[in-house]
């Protein structure tokens, strides 16, 4: 019989940024659920990918000075490293920029707009430019972008739109009446609230301010939206849109879609509208997981807070990581990061717990019965019963925490039964047994009953932390696949294998005091050196022949003034040689128009005509960073003339 399938997916990564440990908490949840699906034999497809259209991919690659393409090559291949580094099972990554979901969004496109789902028009809109998102002045805050809180600019634009209005109704139906749709269940009544009941705008799905994305078949100076383009991934990934649709016919509906809770607007509303226009049935479960903060903030590289995930996998093991992230944050809330709690847990959980229990018991059977694993006799006594039937139900009560996607009760459940063990082995004392013959059997049952219960523990806990089970198993000489299946610790006793072989601990204790005062400096030291000298990305090598493209002369500003309704901009007139040309520049903020008037200048001479709001500029001025977020006028250390060359 065909196995149940499962599809899970992680949304698809911008990779623009530096990884930090926030940006794993999605992949490692997901790969977590994805194991344990596949552990209780489900044929599972996990997906995850990376979103590489869109402005701020074209700007970052400009200000790196290669092309968008480059830019994203090296990102994605940092990620995969990521990803393969924290043991992250997927069974495919997606990149925005492969060919077969190029075509496929084009030809989702051409149908939608076949359909009369999507039709022209013309956009005026705030638009954030690093959230790539048009708002209304309604949902501004204080006048910003709810997302990120940074500064908005009114954009115009002809465009196409979906009709996003037209499935309001549906929409609210559907988060109403399907309690599982989206979790967890506030989530539901923001949506419904904040979005839905005010009124939903059609949406407008294509830019033509730049040419980084998939650009519309029939009309190819629009590219398509960056949301939409990425939204899709979830069905091409399948090959739906395709030469080959065999995987989407297996695999869609998705079984779950998992995400951060900032993104689950575009989830819960534009992806079922947009599978609602296609005629696609719906994922079964959108589920918006809270932030990992660090103090009040989330963990982001724009806050500039990040922990370096590849520094503590490095220092303190991969699982040590992925247990954190698992087991320390309650699902679908916010959780803090602190390197207190992150080493706590390391030493508690999985040093003291889980290592020292592995470790005490091996090295008995070693010294009590040869290292042979003695044959358990089925007489329970004291408190055997009790640590069997934890022992039994820790596999169902795991399966329904999981069912529910309650990752970190699932993990507790395992460690509960962990931590009973360390107990039943005071209570049972070995080494007292050991020193009578009398008690000989009951100290190979007590041995018995640990190893029983350190292999379900090994099997449980192999989905979240699969070095670590690695391990476990590895103190069981020749275990079968059998003794590392769910069905074999459904029934206690069914630890088969015969030797026990001595291994290194699993996890080392930490000094707690000791490691935080060292990353504490490390923190500082890294501060000294940011103030010093911030991060730069350096640019790639450029050739003198390159160089000499550009032309630089120096100018002298003869009147300045600004441009209304910004506080940025100012408009010049500039002398060169004998020419007057008319400049635009982003320094109002720093330089009065009074005090620019008789300044000298370095002009790029050469630079083609650009357009600020519609005032043209004829060149642009050199200026340095002065490392506070402003910038200082260059210019000549000694007088010289008007047009002279800067070479
Ligand atoms: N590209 C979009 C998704 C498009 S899906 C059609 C995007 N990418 S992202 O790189 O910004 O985020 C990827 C995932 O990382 C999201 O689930 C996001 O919530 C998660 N996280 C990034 N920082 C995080 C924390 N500090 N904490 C928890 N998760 C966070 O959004």
């Amino acid at each position: 019989m065909a196995k149940p399938t499962f599809y899970i997916t992680t949304p698809i990564y911008y990779p623009s940024g530096t990884w930090h440990l926030g940006t794993c908490y999605t992949t490692v949840i997901c790969d977590a659920i994805a194991r344990f699906k596949r552990k209780q034999g489900f044929d599972v497809f996990y997906l995850t990918g990376t979103d590489e259209h869109g402005l701020k991919i074209e700007q970052k690659s400009k200000e790196a000075g290669v092309t968008p393409k480059e830019y994203v090559d090296k990102k994605v291949a940092n990620l995969k490293s990521l990803w393969d580094r924290l043991k992250i099972s997927y069974d495919k990554f997606i990149r925005t920029t492969d060919s077969y979901h190029e075509a496929a969004v084009q030809k989702i496109f051409d149908k939608l707009y076949e359909k009369g789902d999507i039709y022209k028009g013309e956009y005026e809109g705030y638009y954030c430019v690093p959230c790539e998102t048009y708002w209304t002045k309604t949902q501004l805050i204080d006048g910003k972008c709810p997302d990120c809180g940074r500064e908005v600019g009114v954009a115009k634009e002809s465009c196409y739109f979906f009709r996003l209005s037209k499935y309001q109704d549906k929409l609210i139906n559907l988060l109403e009446e399907n309690d599982e749709f989206l979790l967890p269940k506030p989530r539901r009544r923001e949506m419904i609230n904040n979005f839905l009941k005010p009124g939903l705008q059609d949406l407008a799905v294509t830019r033509s301010t730049f040419t980084w994305g998939v650009p519309v078949d029939f009309d190819p100076k629009h590219v398509i939206y960056v949301w939409i383009d990425a939204l899709m991934n979830y069905v091409t990934a399948l090959g739906y849109g395709g030469e080959d649709d065999s995987l989407f016919k297996k695999y869609w509906p998705a079984d779950v879609h998992m995400m951060g809770k900032e993104i689950v607007r575009f989830h819960s509303i534009i992806w079922p509208a947009l599978l609602m226009a296609l005629d696609i049935p719906l994922p079964k479960k959108v589920y918006g997981h809270g932030w990992l903060l660090m103090g009040a903030d989330k963990i982001s590289k724009s806050k500039g807070n990040i922990v370096d995930p590849v520094e503590l996998s490095d220092k303190y093991s991969v699982d040590a990581v992925r247990y954190y992230l698992l087991r320390e944050i309650p699902f679908g809330s916010d959780g803090a990061y602190t390197t207190r709690a992150f080493l706590s847990r390391l030493n508690a959980d999985l040093a003291n717990d889980l290592g020292n229990l592995v470790k005490r018991t091996v090295a008995m059977v070693n010294k009590y019965e040869d290292g042979n694993i003695p044959v358990w006799s089925g007489n329970k006594q004291n408190t055997d019963e009790e640590i069997i039937a934890l022992c039994e139900k820790a596999l169902p009560e795991v399966e329904k925490y999981m069912d529910e996607l309650f990752v970190p009760e699932a993990l507790e459940s395992i460690f509960t039964l962990i931590r009973r063990a360390n107990k039943y082995i005071d209570e049972n004392c070995p080494w007292i047994l050991a020193k009578s013959e009398e008690t000989k059997a009951r100290l190979s049952d007590v041995l018995y009953v640990l190893l029983e219960v350190i292999r379900t523990a090994g099997v449980l806990i192999e989905s979240y932390l699969p070095d670590t089970a690695e391990k476990i198993f590895s103190c069981f000489d020749g275990i079968s696949a059998e003794e590392r299946s769910f069905d074999s610790i459904r029934t206690f006793g069914g630890l088969k294998t015969k030797k026990v072989i001595e291994q290194d601990a699993i996890f080392m204790r930490v000094d707690v005091e000791k490691e935080i005062a060292e990353m504490e400096s490390k923190i500082e030291k890294q501060e000294e050196v940011k103030e010093e000298k911030p991060a730069v990305e350096h640019k790639s090598e450029i050739t003198i022949d390159d160089f000499a493209k550009i032309e630089l002369r120096v100018g002298k500003v003869l009147s300045a003034e600004k441009m209304p309704k910004t506080d940025k901009l100012l408009v010049m007139k500039v002398e060169i040689g004998e020419e007057k040309r008319q400049i635009v520049s982003g320094i109002a903020k720093y330089y009065s128009p009074e005090e620019m008037v008789g300044k000298r200048v370095v002009v790029v001479y050469n630079l083609a005509p650009h357009s600020f709001r519609g005032v043209e500029s004829q060149g642009m001025l050199l200026c340095a960073d002065d490392g506070k977020g402003g910038v200082v006028l260059v210019n000549p250390e000694k007088e010289v003339d008007t047009g002279s060359e800067v070479r």
